[in-house]
């Protein structure tokens, strides 16, 4: 489920591009796209990692020491809805990166939209989905979770965004 190395080699050059400082992930699984964002916080930066399952994350925690980062991750185990919905009023992100339940992408997307400072990036996987996204007989609720979610952050006019095909699709969106 993690992404590939060149995915991973790209977030870490642009969280050093945008000098991100606090950062948030959305889909944990066994800790390797954390390794990648929080190796290009900027000095004294902070990730925010949210996921459910305490058996992946205990593998990613295990990896985060071994990498020297564990000081810079901090790890909720909670549905990613309850963890943003009770983040404080005053919460601002430089840098997020979604990749957990499809199905959950829209309301994800919409909680941390008003978190994003202004120039702070967001970004989101698997959205070109192997290309079921564009084959309508593929009606299964991920494809469909991702469908939504495409038209919903191209509609959103409080960001500009690209969706680059590396990976599986990986929408990069920059907060005005
Ligand atoms: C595709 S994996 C993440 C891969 C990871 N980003 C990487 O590249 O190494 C998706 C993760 O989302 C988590 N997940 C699923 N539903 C979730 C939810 N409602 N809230 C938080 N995490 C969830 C799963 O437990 C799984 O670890």
């Amino acid at each position: 489920m993690q992404i590939g190395p060149e995915q991973g080699t790209f977030m870490t050059l642009l969280a050093k591009l945008v000098g991100a400082r606090n950062a948030i992930e959305i889909g944990t699984f066994t800790g390797y796209s954390a390794i990648c964002i929080a190796r290009g916080l900027a000095d004294g930066g902070r990730l925010l990692c949210c996921d459910i399952s305490a058996e992946w994350t205990a593998l990613a925690r295990d990896y985060w020491q071994r990498a020297g980062l564990d000081d810079r991750i901090e790890l909720r185990l909670a549905p990613a809805a309850d963890t943003l919905s009770g983040l404080s009023a005053d919460t601002s992100f430089d840098y997020a990166f979604i990749d957990a339940d499809k199905t959950g992408y829209v309301r994800y997307w919409d909680l941390i939209v008003p978190m994003m400072r202004s120039g702070g990036i967001i970004l989101v996987d698997n959205t070109l989905s192997h290309g079921r996204v564009v084959d309508l007989t593929v009606q299964d609720d991920n494809v469909q979770g991702v469908r939504r979610f495409n038209g919903h952050a191209r509609a959103d006019a409080r960001v500009e965004l690209v969706l680059l095909p590396i990976g599986d699709g990986l929408t990069l969106a920059r907060k005005l």
